[in-house]
């Protein structure tokens, strides 16, 4: 198959199995997928049904067993580990379910922190933590930490971190 097209993410055939023989789980099957640049996209069934899994696949967190994926024009269901790591750094924003920020970094430092190990500048870093912080309406709580905030605070502190490379 030549190049993605114009979808911004495409998969085909997306497949992740867990386990092997008797415990064998499918949990993503076939999936053919296409998003375009702007689409919004809502995954839904039951509990259990692999829309974790799928996320996971479409977003560089894990491999699929079979199928192919393209992000951006780029097949990167064969990427190194390396450059799995830079994908998911530069090109892709995540705000998990259980937000997963860092318990002792502070609001800012935790929004910071993906600019920082893109190579921005402290400076720069502290720039644009101070801007999405006050687009997400947390200007006052940017030297709380985690654990100080409530659960709608915390998922906007992960959504301006998600934020922070500008994904595409
Ligand atoms: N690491 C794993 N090892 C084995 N089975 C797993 C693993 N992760 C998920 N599963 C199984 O794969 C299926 C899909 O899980 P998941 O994607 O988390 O579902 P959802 O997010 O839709 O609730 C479930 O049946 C689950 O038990
Ligand atoms: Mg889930």
């Amino acid at each position: 198959m030549s190049g993605a097209g114009t979808a911004l993410l495409r998969a085909r055939g997306l497949r992740k199995d867990y386990g092997k023989g008797e415990g064998l789980v499918r949990a993503v099957d076939e999936v053919d997928l296409d998003v375009a640049t702007g689409e919004t996209l809502a995954v839904m069934g039951p509990s259990g049904c692999g829309k974790s899994t799928l996320l996971h696949l479409l977003g560089g967190l894990d491999r699929p067993s079979a199928g192919e994926l393209w992000l951006n024009d780029r097949r990167t269901d064969r990427l190194s580990e390396r450059a799995l790591a830079g994908l998911r750094r530069q090109e892709i924003g995540f705000v998990f379910q259980a937000f997963h920020l860092m318990d002792e970094l502070t609001a800012r430092e935790n929004i910071e922190l993906p600019a920082l190990l893109a190579g921005r500048s402290p400076r720069e870093a502290r720039r644009r933590a101070l801007a999405l912080l006050d687009q997400v309406s947390l200007a006052d709580r940017a030297n709380h930490l985690p654990s100080a905030l409530s659960g709608g605070q915390r998922q906007r502190v992960a959504i301006a971190r998600a934020l922070i490379n500008d994904p595409l």
